[in-house]
């Protein structure tokens, strides 16, 4: 089985350890424009995983071809965030990366299931399933499931349980319109708000949107929770495990919305996105989504296929 990483940049890097470390028995190839650098990659990540004993053996290449036949492609192409950016501002720089890399993808591995890291996010991911023409269930973006980590450990902090209790929901824009869901959290099968006060579900609602910001205005990038997302929704698809998690699809009449990609539940299993999952939102949770809505959809407008 064969995952390969476009873009081979710190968070390509880490998308590729965080596979490896999942023991799928993968060939897991990084690509990258820049001489030398998915090729030292997967030298240190090799070095890595032999040391703990996995087989997943990683490989460096400059040439798009090598992604022939891959089962997986990962997106993660194009430039990230700086400080005081929002995802949004890299629409137009994006846009054209992720034009040309899907492309390729259509041209190389027209049969895999890509899933798409580059913001905006959910814009990209749309880009992606109309310029390579894939099956709509096999094209996921990875926001919400990085989100909902993010939910999950201020929840934790809050709560003051094992983050393994934890189950959390976030649907919406991977952006400044994301959603997390208090109402459809949960410990232990406990309802979240059995444990925190309403106004405790605001602060995190707002930690959850504002955190990455942070982190990149820290450390110039977020790097270690994306890789880990993107490995838990490959390794859900690999092993069939139709695992409940938010993800980034086009939706052709669910939740009354057609013609987008935005982050909803969905059941992910060997053939991808099995089933898109329609939560009965209340009054504010759907304003906010279809806020989240309308930022992606006239974003989206602003594409050219
Ligand atoms: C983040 C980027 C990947 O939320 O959108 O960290």
């Amino acid at each position: 089985m064969t995952i390969t990483v476009i873009g081979s940049g710190r968070v390509g890097a880490s998308v590729a350890l965080n596979c490896g470390l999942r023991e799928l028995d993968s060939k897991i190839a990084l690509l990258d424009i820049v001489s030398g650098l998915p090729q030292g990659e997967a030298m240190d990540i090799n070095h890595q995983l032999s040391a703990q004993g996995i087989d997943s053996l990683a490989y460096g290449s400059n040439n798009y071809e090598d992604m022939k036949d891959s089962d997986f492609v990962v997106l993660v192409a194009g430039v990230g965030r700086k400080p005081g950016m929002s995802r949004m501002d890299l629409l137009k720089t994006n846009g054209t990366i992720v034009k040309d890399v899907a492309s390729k993808i259509s041209t190389y591995a027209k049969e895999s299931t890509v899933i798409v890291v580059t913001n905006p996010l959910d814009v990209m991911t749309y880009l992606t399933l109309k310029t390579t023409q894939i099956n709509k269930s096999k094209v996921l973006g990875m926001g919400g499931m990085l989100d909902l980590s993010r939910f999950k450990s201020f929840i934790q902090a809050s709560a003051n349980v094992s983050r393994d209790s934890i189950q959390a929901m976030v649907i919406g824009e991977h952006g400044e319109n994301m959603l997390p869901l208090v109402r459809f959290s949960s410990i232990g099968g406990i309802p979240l708000q059995d444990f925190i006060s309403e106004e405790i579900g605001a602060k995190i609602f707002e930690e959850t949107r504002k955190v990455a910001a942070e982190v990149i205005a820290l450390k110039g990038a977020t790097v270690y929770a994306p890789g880990n997302a993107v490995a838990t929704m490959i390794e859900a698809i690999v092993k069939n495990k139709r695992q409940v998690i938010p993800v980034s699809t086009m939706l052709d009449g669910e939740y009354e919305i057609s013609g987008i990609c935005i982050g909803v539940p969905a059941i992910i299993g060997r053939n991808g996105v099995e089933k898109i999952i329609e939560l009965e939102l209340n009054e504010l949770e759907s304003e906010i989504f279809r806020k989240g809505v309308i930022s992606v959809r006239e974003a989206t407008k602003e594409i050219v296929l």
